[in-house]
């Protein structure tokens, strides 16, 4: 056996702008874990071991001087081994994921799940909980009374093929090598890496057992990339990790300047999709769902890209007839939930006790009301989370009147926040009289999607 690199040579080479192979990689990543957690990896029985300071420091290196693609490739790979994998081959329909890199206002999930499987295809859909500013779709679900996202890879299975649909939690033993090393990213500095999110994202889309993945990667103020030129390189590289293990795989990139729908906060986003599939597909949040729902049919039914203006028609159609609202309200009512929800949401979601309605202070068109402080407005409201762990309040948030490009008149509602008490309403609304742009102009409106990948 050859012996045990030095992890320090390893982490000197990363700095000095060198690559490390696949087997240098897994040795990396096998030995960190089992230096830190003893869950996997063979042990440290030779006396080498890597510390979390030496991951953090390779970690930091990769950040500064880049990760070649085959070195994204390796890490991705020894993530996806390092846990078990969901094996999806007993449903009989072709079997798609959905995945964003998080943004503000984002409820496609619950729209993009229940279309698919309105149009026979299956989604097993592993979601993420909200950190920092953007939200996530498992605390939205948990706002529908009863609902539980902690199910067992059997009970994942039988939900998705009786009902096409299923949204749960990640279990433990997927990818715990991706878990670790993104805590440890979370207190280091080290996320913004172009390799180390493709990897990090792509180990849980293919341990998650789907033949197709579409993928919304965001770009703009509100999201992990800045510029859409960043957000096109991620999505191209996690693209090709997908298609080189055998997986159809496109992405979008789209905008996230500003809130995609218009309800921030759990509840009031779970409200708002079921507001939208119960009338014809309305707004921005639904064209985008629909592209990303068409995209995956595109995939799943292994069409051409020329098929997508018929696919998306046909998911127009299911959803203005209700099909994929029965499939939502089916998926609640499988997972434990109250599928009430679907008729009248207001009724059975939790509501905040204050309502605070926020005026227009003059006349002119929305310019900029900008995601990030949103999102950042919604969890000082206790809609998110600062710290992994910490509860969040599913009754609070936004309910925004306006988006960018609306004209509105002195006193015209921009927002109805709703919040625990009045002290808390009144400081969101104080921000958020700050943080709205008003222009004389209209803006120039530019579509959600800004390039499509794959
Ligand atoms: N989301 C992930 O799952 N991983 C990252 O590295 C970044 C965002």
């Amino acid at each position: 056996m050859a012996a045990a690199p030095r992890i320090t040579e390893l982490i000197a080479r990363k700095r000095d702008g060198g690559a490390l192979s696949a087997d240098e990689l897994r040795w990396v990543v096998e030995r960190y874990l089992a230096t830190t957690t003893g869950t996997t990896g063979g042990g440290t029985a030779d006396g080498v071991a890597v510390s979390e300071a030496q991951m953090a420091a390779f970690l930091m290196a990769g950040v500064l001087r880049g990760f070649t693609e085959e070195e994204a490739r390796a890490l991705t790979d020894v993530f996806v081994d390092s846990g078990d994998r969901l094996d999806l081959s007993a449903l009989e329909g072709p079997t798609v994921d959905k995945h964003s890199t998080g943004g503000v206002g984002d409820g496609t999930t619950l729209l993009v799940a229940p279309l698919l499987a309105s149009a026979g295809a299956q989604v097993v859909k592993l979601s993420g909980r909200g950190l920092g500013h953007t939200g996530g779709t498992l605390d939205k679900l948990e706002a529908i009374p009863g609902f539980r996202v902690d199910l067992s890879p059997e009970e994942m299975r039988d939900v998705a093929a009786r009902i096409g649909c299923v949204v749960a939690a990640q279990t433990d033993r997927l990818v715990p090598a991706d878990r670790a090393i993104y805590a440890l990213r979370d207190v280091t500095g080290t996320t913004p890496s172009t390799g180390l999110i493709a990897s990090s994202v792509m180990s849980k889309k293919l341990a998650s057992g789907a033949g197709s993945i579409v993928l919304d990667v965001k770009a703009g103020q509100g999201a992990f990339m800045a510029t859409e030129e960043d957000a096109a390189g991620l999505a191209e590289l996690c693209v090709r990790i997908a298609t080189a293990a055998g997986r159809r795989c496109a992405a979008y990139v789209t905008a996230m300047d500003h809130p995609l729908g218009k309800g921030i906060g759990n509840a009031l986003e779970v409200a708002e999709c079921v507001r939208l599939l119960r009338a014809a597909p309305d707004g921005r949040l639904a064209a985008l769902s629909l592209d990303l729902a068409a995209m995956g049919l595109v995939l799943a039914r292994g069409l051409e890209h020329g098929m997508l203006p018929s696919a998306r028609e046909e998911l127009v159609e299911r959803w203005a007839s209700g099909a994929a609202l029965e499939r939502l309200r089916s998926m609640v009512e499988a997972q434990g939930g109250d599928p009430r929800v679907c008729d009248d949401p207001g009724a059975v979601l939790p509501a905040a006790p204050v309502r605070l309605e926020v005026p227009a202070e003059r006349a002119g068109f929305i310019g900029a009301l900008p995601a990030r402080e949103v999102g950042e407005i919604s969890g000082g409201l206790g809609a998110g989370r600062a710290r992994k762990g910490d509860d969040v309040d599913p009754a609070v948030g936004l309910d925004l009147a306006v988006e960018v490009g609306d004209e509105v008149a002195v006193g015209d509602p921009l927002a109805i926040i709703h919040a625990r008490t009045d002290s808390a309403a009144g400081d969101a609304a104080a921000r958020l009289r700050t943080i709205v742009g008003y222009r004389d102009e209209a803006p120039v409106q530019r579509s959600d999607v800004l390039r499509v990948v794959g």
